[in-house]
């Protein structure tokens, strides 16, 4: 997963990225949603894709070693909170490989039409072996299997108010990038993200 992704069309990204929803969850929602606890975020290196107006990053830099918030649409919408906040997409990450521990989508993916298949593999690239990647919602396609690998699995691990479930995928360290690519191809099949 190391090569960077050149002929996506920027200009329809950005036009689909207008029509999404403001929204903020806060911490403790966020919690809820990725399966949380304080102790999990100790010392951790965390990136929120889509992060909008969340304050989720604010709170968790308290706890963690560090929290980048990411958003495609920062340029012409100020983030009230400028630090670590980057303006960027998701479907071509501007990090290093095996940069975070965690790697975080709260109905950010969700909004996305040109280039899904990119965004999530660019989420596992930027994250470390062992790293988790979350996303959420996540609803399964009918007739799918819930269990993909032992990698990848749908979590319902929120006591909030929704029933969507939430993918969480371990960047299993043996997998090599082709591995990856069949993953993600495996995992857009049986899921909506
Ligand atoms: C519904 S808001 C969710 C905000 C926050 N994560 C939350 O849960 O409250 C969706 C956010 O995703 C961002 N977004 C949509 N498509 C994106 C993309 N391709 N790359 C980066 N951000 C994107 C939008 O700009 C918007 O701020």
């Amino acid at each position: 997963m190391n090569e960077q992704l050149t002929s996506l069309p920027y200009d329809k990204i950005a036009q689909e990225v207008k029509s999404s929803r403001r929204t903020d969850r806060h911490f403790e929602v966020y919690k809820d949603l990725f399966g949380f606890t304080d102790n999990d975020l100790k010392n951790k290196t965390i990136l929120d894709i889509g992060a909008g107006d969340s304050g989720f990053a604010i709170e968790a830099a308290k706890i963690a070693k560090r929290v980048i918030r990411l958003d495609s649409d920062y340029s012409n919408r100020s983030p009230e909170y400028k630090s670590d906040a980057i303006t960027a997409i998701a479907q071509e990450l501007p990090f290093r490989d095996d940069t975070f521990d965690e790697t975080l989508a709260s109905v950010s993916l969700y909004w996305i039409k040109t280039g899904l298949n990119e965004a999530l593999s660019e989420m596992i690239r930027v994250t470390k072996p062992e790293g988790k990647i979350r996303i959420y919602p996540a609803f399964l396609r009918v007739g799918q299997m819930a269990q993909y690998s032992q990698s990848t699995r749908l979590a319902y691990v929120g006591k909030h108010k929704s029933l969507s479930p939430t993918l969480v995928i371990t960047k299993n360290p043996s997998y090599k990038p082709s591995d990856w690519k069949n993953e993600v191809s495996n995992i857009l099949a049986c899921v909506d993200l």
